[in-house]
C-alpha cells in the first residue's frame, strides 16, 4: 500500500463532547422517539455511582430496563442468553454505560436483538440482514475508542480453544456517543493508567499501520500528541477535568482513526492472551506495548519520529533512526511511570500455553497484515518469550 492507493474513510457517530454533555442523553433519546430503552452496564458502575447520574437524564416517558452482569471479555454464551431475555420486550434503542467490554457487549446485543441467529453468526463484515437497534455509547474509562468505531470484540469458544472474533458492520457505529469527563470524577488511577495506554496503543499501532491514510494519520497522531500530555496528570488526580476530558476525546478520536487504520500484532498478541487467560485488556497492551514497537520501528523509522516529536521527546541533533528509537525509549518509560508492570507474568500470564498463543495470533490476520513489520511465528514466540 502507498500514499495513493485507493481507501474508504468511514465516521457514523455523533459525537457529544464537554463537561455536563451528559444533558443531551435524553434529548436524544425523545428524538430517537425511544419508548423503551435496554440500559447495558456492569457491577462496577452500577456501585460507582455513575449509572444513578445517567439514569438521572432519562425521560419520564422513557421505560428502563437494565442489564447489569457484563463481565470482562463478553462471549458469545452472555451475548445469546441475554439476548433471549431482552428479545420479546420491544426494546427501541439501547444505551451503553461503561468500557469496551459493556459497549461491544451493547453492539452485539443491538444486532442479535433484531437478528434471530446467535452472534456468532455475524462474525465479519455486515453480516446481518436486519437493521441494529440504535446504540448511544457513554464510555466510562480512557481507552475504549469503541464508542466511534465500528467493531465488537466477542470471545467465541469453538472445540475448546477460546479465541476473539470481531463483528464489523455499519450499524455498529453507535447513532450518538457522549464523552462527559464529569461522569469520570471517581475513576480509579490504575484504571486511567491501563485504559489510557490501551488508547496509546491504538493510536501508534493505527497511526504506524498498514493501512493508515491521511486521514487516519490525522486522528492516531493527534490522538499520540494528546495522551503523550494528558495521561500521567490524569492518573495522578481523576478530578483533573482537563486531563480526564483530554484522554477520554483523544481515546474516542483514535477510536474513529483506528476503525480505518486496523491496529497491529500489540492488538493481536494480546488478543489471543485476552481470550485464553480472560485477561484485562488494557494492562495486557501496555506490557506488550514497548516489546512490539522495539520489534515494528525499523520498518517506518519516519512515522516513529513523528511520534517522539508528538509525545514532546527531544530529538534535537539525532538521525531519523535514532529519533524513532527515542520514540520506542520513550513509551518504555511511560509504561514504568503508569504503574505497568514490564512483565505478563506478574498478571498470572505462564509460558506454559506459549505455542496455543503463538499459533492464534499468527492465524489472526486482521491484525497480522497490518502490523508494519512482517513477522513468523518465531517473531511472536520471541516477543511472548521475552514479556513472560
Ligand atoms: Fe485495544
Amino acid at each position: 500500500m502507498n500514499a495513493y492507493s485507493e481507501t474508504v474513510f468511514n465516521a457514523k457517530t455523533k459525537i457529544y463532547t464537554g463537561v455536563s454533555s451528559i444533558k443531551n442523553l435524553g434529548p436524544v433519546l425523545q428524538e430517537i422517539g425511544a419508548h423503551r430503552i435496554l440500559m447495558v452496564t456492569d457491577q462496577g458502575i452500577k456501585h460507582s455511582g455513575i449509572l444513578k447520574n445517567v439514569l438521572g437524564e432519562i425521560p419520564e416517558n422513557i421505560e428502563v430496563l437494565i442489564y447489569d452482569e457484563v463481565k470482562p471479555n463478553p462471549d458469545v454464551a452472555s451475548i445469546d442468553e441475554t439476548a433471549n431475555n431482552y428479545r420479546k420486550k420491544e426494546i427501541s434503542a439501547l444505551v451503553a454505560v461503561g468500557g469496551g467490554s459493556v459497549i461491544d457487549s451493547a453492539k452485539a446485543l443491538a444486532i442479535v436483538l433484531t437478528n434471530e441467529s446467535s452472534i456468532s453468526a455475524y462474525y465479519g463484515f455486515d453480516q446481518y440482514t436486519e437493521k441494529a437497534l440504535p446504540l448511544i455509547a457513554i464510555p466510562t474509562t480512557v481507552g475504549t475508542g469503541s464508542e466511534s468505531g465500528n467493531a465488537a470484540v466477542i470471545t467465541d469458544e469453538t472445540d475448546g480453544l477460546k479465541t476473539k472474533k470481531l463483528v464489523f458492520g455499519e450499524d455498529l457505529f453507535p447513532r450518538v456517543a457522549i464523552l462527559d469527563a464529569s461522569l469520570l470524577r471517581a475513576m480509579p488511577s490504575g484504571l486511567i493508567a491501563s485504559t489510557g495506554m490501551d488508547a496509546l496503543t491504538h493510536a501508534i499501532e493505527g497511526y504506524v499501520s498498514i493501512w493508515s491514510s491521511h486521514f487516519t494519520d490525522a486522528l492516531n497522531l493527534h490522538a499520540v500528541r494528546v495522551i503523550g500530555k494528558s495521561l500521567l496528570p490524569a492518573i495522578a488526580h481523576s478530578e483533573n477535568t482537563e486531563a480526564m476530558h483530554g484522554m477520554l476525546l483523544a481515546s474516542s478520536i483514535t477510536g474513529l482513526g483506528m476503525a480505518n487504520s486496523g491496529l497491529g500484532m500489540v492488538h493481536g498478541i494480546s488478543h489471543a492472551i485476552g481470550a485464553q487467560y480472560d485477561a484485562p485488556h488494557g494492562i495486557v497492551n501496555a506490557i506488550l506495548l514497548p516489546y512490539l514497537l522495539e520489534y515494528n520501528w525499523i520498518a517506518n523509522p519516519e512515522k516513529f519520529k513523528e511520534i517522539a516529536e508528538a509525545l514532546r521527546v527531544n530529538i534535537e541533533g539525532l538521525s531519523v533512526e535514532e529519533a524513532a528509537k527515542a520514540a520506542v525509549a520513550y513509551v518504555k518509560n511511560l509504561t514504568k511511570e503508569a504503574g505497568i508492570p514490564e512483565k505478563l507474568s506478574a498478571i498470572g500470564i505462564s509460558k506454559e500455553h506459549i505455542d496455543v498463543l503463538v499459533d492464534i495470533a499468527f492465524h489472526d490476520a486482521q491484525y497480522m497484515v497490518p502490523n508494519p513489520r512482517k513477522m513468523s511465528r518465531q517473531d511472536i514466540y520471541n516477543i511472548l518469550d521475552q514479556s513472560i
